[in-house]
């Protein structure tokens, strides 16, 4: 595909203006570098975030008789995005296809064919990787300072969003989770076991415990779980020099130094453990994660060099297949090897 011309505003579209598509149109009628294209959602624009009415379109059609289209954001929910992705890709329009990519490995698999079918641009939406302390922790990782990392822990805990319909906690929130451990520990996913909860009575799983080894030996473990009365959002990496947390829900990166002093005291020598060092809270730029990940995407399509934080349709891919081996290691309480694709 010819990169476009990088002086003209790209013309972007939301379909689904629901809990996250309502922040996609926000910031598409906000942004310098998009032309806001329009919206579709057939139940209307209920959390009342359009600034022209007749921007609100009941189908992909109408949207695209109104007016010139490059990309759309596809927050419509999860079962709803392979069908939308067909349309759109068969229009000629980007995508930028909310997490998790697909409901299902297969459906994944065909959306991604019909992008590439048609010499299209896709990404997706695992905005966790823009939140600032994540991206911050990442940078530090790569420049070695904690040495190599061999542990890699998540927690997303909190009460129920009573809206989704179509998938568990597996699918709709651990799939960030997955994600990020791969991100973050720089292989895929080799080996998982999980074990789920069903609490709620729905017939999705509610609770996820997910313990793993990365291609590279990476050691990850997941609490996820939508039955906590209060909400965390916590990743932790462990290695050799020390510990970072990061609190996504505030954006708050911490590091944990192992202490560089010699202990003298004759028990703690003989364990050889770590020893509690200097505590950083670093100071970070806050933006807004969605608009990161809206610039991301932006770059992408005009073949600028950014800071290429725009998920690919592979790693989308990966990370479905990886949320399904971990559904399957619950459901037959065997660990699950997963070969690279
Ligand atoms: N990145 C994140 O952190 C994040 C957060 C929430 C949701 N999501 C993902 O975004 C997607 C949507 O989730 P949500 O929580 O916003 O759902 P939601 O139910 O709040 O909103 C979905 C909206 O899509 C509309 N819709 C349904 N079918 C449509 C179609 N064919 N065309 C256009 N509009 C249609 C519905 O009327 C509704 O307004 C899901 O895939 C979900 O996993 C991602």
């Amino acid at each position: 595909m010819a990169s476009q011309d990088t002086t003209s505003a790209l013309h972007g579209a939301v379909l689904g203006l629901g809990m996250i598509g309502r922040h996609h149109a926000r910031l598409l009628q906000a942004g310098p570098r998009v032309r806001f294209a329009g919206a579709v959602d057939p139940g209307g624009d209920r959390h009342g975030v359009l600034r022209d009415p007749a921007t609100l379109h009941a189908s992909i059609p109408a949207l695209l008789a109104a007016g010139p289209v490059d990309f759309a954001i596809v927050a419509v929910p999860t079962e709803e995005h392979l069908p939308a992705v067909r349309e759109l890709a068969a229009a000629g329009v980007h995508v930028l296809v909310e997490k998790p990519l697909a409901a299902t490995e297969e459906d994944a698999l065909a959306l991604i064919a019909a992008v590439e079918d048609a010499g299209l641009h896709g990404a997706v939406g695992h905005v966790e990787r823009c939140n600032p302390a994540l991206l911050e922790l990442r940078r530090r990782l790569n420049a070695g300072e904690i040495g190599r990392p061999f542990l890699i822990a998540t927690e997303r805990i909190g009460p129920f969003p009573d809206r989704i319909r179509d998938v568990g906690v597996v699918k709709d929130l651990a799939t960030h989770d997955l994600d990020l451990v791969r991100w973050l520990g720089g292989a895929a996913v080799a080996q998982v076991a999980a074990q789920t909860q069903h609490r709620m009575g729905r017939a999705h799983e509610d609770l996820l415990l997910a313990t793993g080894r990365l291609g590279n030996d990476v050691a990850f473990n997941c609490v996820v779980d939508w039955l906590s009365p209060t909400k965390v959002r916590r990743t932790r990496v462990l290695g050799e020099g020390g510990m970072f947390v990061a609190d996504t829900l505030n954006a708050d990166l911490t590091f944990y130094a192992n202490a560089a002093t010699p202990i003298e005291w004759d028990t703690a020598q003989q364990a050889r453990g770590v020893s509690e060092g200097d505590m950083t809270r670093f100071a970070l730029s806050r933006r807004e994660p969605l608009l990161v990940e809206h610039e991301a995407f932006c770059d992408l399509l005009l073949g600028v060099d950014g800071d290429g934080v725009a998920v690919t349709l592979q790693e989308g891919l990966e990370t479905v297949r990886t949320a399904e081996a971990v559904l399957r290691s619950a459901r037959t309480g065997t660990t699950q090897s997963l070969t690279p694709a």
